[in-house]
């Protein structure tokens, strides 16, 4: 997998010979995003199926447990990786009848699937979102929801992606996402990459932006999206659905279905990440606060859905109600 951390300076790739190493890569976020962390978690089981030196299915059922388990250890708010795991939980019900060789077989393919379909997911919200980006709109986004944060192509970043294959004439404002920069560091990177006109910005700047009428509309991914609606994304997305509130700018969310967390009823019920208080203080490993200082460093927070204009997937867009809209999403 590339690793994320050295990006954008230096592109590295590292090879995983173990479940255990996946896990520690998704855990110090050489691959983060939602969706990519749970093709990385599936990778990761079916890597683990493949090295399992055992005999009997009961062992091998044990070990495969552990190893289910040690990847819903590495991170907790990101949805997609409980439904990659819960998927390939299902190829082992559905399988174990089969033998050894045929059921590795099986997870493995399971996990293929898992990636491809991912892409497949992302062109389809691209195609269903990109009608809400106007020829001449200037688009803000946070965080990092393009082709490093999936299998490909992206979830917000596949949106502007469409509109702009589609030969709109678009630039895209990038927060630049602190304390980790995955705007500055990924985001801008894809899309200078691509060509896509970008400018990015620091994290402060962006109501000033948009009480200058700069920007058009906000476009974010989701890493878990509760029953009604509301939505689990980076810090920081929440005072940017505040702000376009205020200013009267569409708020929307691009992520597939399996982000979508039905057992939760509210936003208040997911888990949020707290992370090391180091990637406050020692950006880039330089020390830039006071010795001793105390650090509070959520990784996620909440939208609630009365900020959120709609919700891009790709079986659909849900809007208000959302409660309903999102129930017949999945129907
Ligand atoms: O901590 P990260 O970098 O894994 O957080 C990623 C995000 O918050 C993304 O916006 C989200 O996963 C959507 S990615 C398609």
């Amino acid at each position: 997998m590339l690793d994320q951390r050295s990006l954008p300076t230096e592109e590295t790739y590292i090879e995983c010979d173990g479940p255990e190493e996946v896990a520690e890569a998704i855990r110090n976020m050489t691959i983060r995003g939602a969706p990519a962390i749970g093709v990385a978690a599936a990778m990761g089981i079916a890597l683990g199926a493949m090295r399992l030196r055992v005999k009997t299915i009961g062992q091998f059922k044990e070990e495969f447990e552990g190893i289910c388990r040690m990847m819903l250890e590495t991170r907790p708010t990101a949805a997609n990786l409980s439904w990659a795991v819960q998927r390939m939980k299902g190829v082992m019900r559905g399988h174990e009848g089969e033998g050894l060789d045929a059921l590795r077989r099986s997870l493995k393919s399971e996990a293929m699937a898992i990636r491809e379909m991912d892409i497949d997911v992302n062109r389809q919200m691209g195609h269903n979102g990109k009608r809400y980006i106007r020829n001449g709109s200037a688009i803000l986004t946070h965080c990092n929801a393009g082709a490093l944060a999936t299998a490909g192509y992206g979830t917000a970043l596949g949106v502007i992606r469409a509109a702009y294959e589609e030969g709109k004439g678009l630039e895209v404002y990038v927060c630049e996402t602190r304390p980790q920069f995955q705007g500055a560091r990924l985001t801008a990177w894809e899309l200078n990459k691509e060509g896509i006109p970008a400018t990015l910005i620091t994290d402060g700047m962006s109501g000033y932006l948009m009480s200058r009428g700069v920007i058009h509309l906000v476009i974010v991914g989701a890493d878990r999206i509760s029953a009604n609606g509301d939505v689990a994304n980076k810090i920081g997305t929440y005072s940017l659905a505040i702000l376009a509130k205020a200013h009267g700018i569409p708020f929307y969310v691009a992520a597939p279905l399996s982000t979508f967390d039905l057992t939760i009823g509210r936003g208040e019920e997911i888990p949020i990440e707290e992370r090391d208080s180091r990637e406050v203080t020692h950006p880039f490993g330089k020390q830039i606060a006071p010795e001793g200082v105390r650090v509070w460093n959520p990784a996620f927070d909440v939208t609630p859905h009365e900020y959120v204009t709609a919700i891009i997937t790709e079986g659909g867009v849900a809007e208000e109600p959302f409660t309903t809209s999102i129930k017949d999403l999945f129907s």
